[in-house]
């Protein structure tokens, strides 16, 4: 469980309570209808935490949402106005938390608010309902504070789990996971280039937008909370999370068109965003467990997505409907992927194996390839399939047969995070025990191996 948040830091707390002691003493004016009250910051994080769970994308109670600014404001079944600006007593939204009846008090069949909570939506109201945001459609989510984290080590004691891996879109850099933070290195020579810090103590996804420049980038801290940034690197803001889930963010891939990016959570969702403004368009809550992975059809149709729970599934990407489910790998399932045909899927886990199936009927159609040790990562490469085990390996087979390649490489410990770049033909793969390593599909560059930890860069091997 996510520990419980207060609705705003308490320093900003206490500065609006001593706000409205001076206003009170000191003016006519009451403290009710002092400018303060911050929608972004104070009404929307108690909305999002106490509200959205019944009046959102997924449910609707009272056929009202007020998941967003423009969607508060809209009627609900009662069709009496949910607030007016300047009046708490015509304010539907406002009488509802002072009903006395559980069942008729909001938020239904849960604590009511506390009486510094309600106060607050009440001078809100009162000093007319503003709103100080950019887009009433911007969902509460967004104004959630991302919570803090401590900053990266200056230079790290012992290597980091690599558990994210991915190439810049012209192939010169490497992206990977570090501690608080995402490092980019020299992909030749794994000379470290720059560090963006501020971000969760775990990350589990790195991917850029197709033809884009942003960077999704998706983490969290076991067991307490997920967060996802989408960083625009050029431009130098402060990271901020555009979503907050449950419990960690084990996977995020954008849509071809690079509008739409899917994640999915330790927290067992599987949702949809739309890009670059980051408003959830689809939840899905079908998995019984994490969701490892997830990806969209070359064409942006289907979603796949892989779990935990042994099961993978493809939906349609649009309107979340279920198409197919696979129970044919009898352990989690880690990763999945489509053939560039759009209608057969390949999922691989802890089972050994990688499947192919009809993402339509959810009908087996082979056993793609066996192994000794669990596959961790599976990867499309210049028509080949790439593939990362618990032991060590990388292997390629080719597609569609399956037929034996070469083993690729064989490194010591555990491939955590693999990655491949098509116009230079290289692969890069993250270990378990931070080392990084970097080398040619087609032959000819040779490999080089770093410590992806600042600091340890340039160590011996461990
Ligand atoms: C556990 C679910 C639940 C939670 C949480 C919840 N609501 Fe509701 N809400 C309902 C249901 C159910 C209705 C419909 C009640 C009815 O029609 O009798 C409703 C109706 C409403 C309506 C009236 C819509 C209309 O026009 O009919 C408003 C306004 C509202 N809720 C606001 C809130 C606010 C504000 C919160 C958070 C403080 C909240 N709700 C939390 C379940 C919930």
């Amino acid at each position: 469980m996510r520990p419980v948040q207060s609705t705003m830091p308490v320093s900003r707390f206490l500065t609006l309570l001593a706000f409205c002691f001076l206003v009170a003493a000191t003016s006519r004016f009451s403290c009710a209808a002092g400018p303060s009250v911050s929608f972004t910051a104070d009404i929307a994080p108690l909305l999002q935490r106490r509200c959205v769970v019944c009046h959102g994308l997924e449910k609707a109670k009272g056929q009202y949402r007020l998941d967003t600014f423009g969607g508060l404001l809209k009627r609900g079944s009662s069709d009496k106005p949910s607030v007016v600006p300047g009046k708490p007593e015509a304010s539907l939204l406002y009488q509802l938390l002072l009903e006395k009846s559980p069942e008729d008090r909001m938020p239904q069949d849960a604590d009511a608010l506390s009486s510094t909570e309600i106060a607050l939506v009440k001078s809100w109201i009162l000093s007319g309902a503003k709103f100080d945001g950019s887009s009433h459609s911007t969902p509460l989510a967004r104004f959630l504070p991302t919570p803090p984290h401590p900053s990266a080590p200056k230079r790290y004691k012992h290597p980091w789990p690599i558990t994210a891996i991915v190439f810049s879109n012209d192939g010169t850099q490497l992206v990977t996971s570090g501690y608080h933070e995402i490092n980019f290195w020299n992909a030749n020579t794994g000379a470290l280039l720059r560090r963006v810090g501020g971000m969760p103590e775990r990350i589990h996804s790195l991917a850029w937008q197709p033809a884009g420049t942003l960077l999704a980038v998706g983490g969290g801290s076991p067991g307490r909370s997920g967060e996802l940034f989408l960083l625009n690197l050029a431009l130098q803001s402060v990271p901020r999370a555009i979503a907050i889930t449950a419990d960690e963010i084990l996977c995020a891939s954008f849509s071809p068109d690079g509008q739409r990016l899917a994640i999915g959570s330790a927290d067992k969702s599987v949702r949809v965003f739309t890009i670059p403004q980051g408003r959830e368009i689809l939840r899905l809550d079908q998995h019984s467990d994490w969701v490892h992975g997830v990806v969209f059809s070359p064409d942006g149709t289907w979603l796949a997505s892989a779990s935990r729970d042994r099961t993978a599934r493809v939906y349609n990407s649009t309107n979340g409907n279920s198409i197919s489910t696979f129970r044919g790998h009898n352990a989690a399932v880690e990763s999945v992927l489509f053939k560039t045909d759009g209608k057969v899927v390949l999922t691989a886990g802890a089972d050994r194996t990688v499947r192919t199936w009809d993402g339509i009927d959810g009908e087996h159609a082979g056993t793609f390839a066996k192994f000794d040790t669990s596959i961790t990562r599976l990867h499309l490469a210049d028509g080949t399939m790439l593939m990362g085990l618990a032991d060590g390996q990388i292997v390629h087979r080719n597609l569609p047969d399956g037929k034996e390649g070469a083993v690729t490489n064989i490194i010591e410990g555990r491939v955590a995070a693999l990655a491949f770049h098509q116009a230079t033909g290289q692969i890069a793969a993250g270990m378990h025990d931070g080392r990084v390593r970097v080398w040619g599909i087609r032959g000819g560059v040779c490999g080089n191996e770093f410590i992806a930890s600042p600091g340890l860069a340039k160590s011996p091997r461990p």
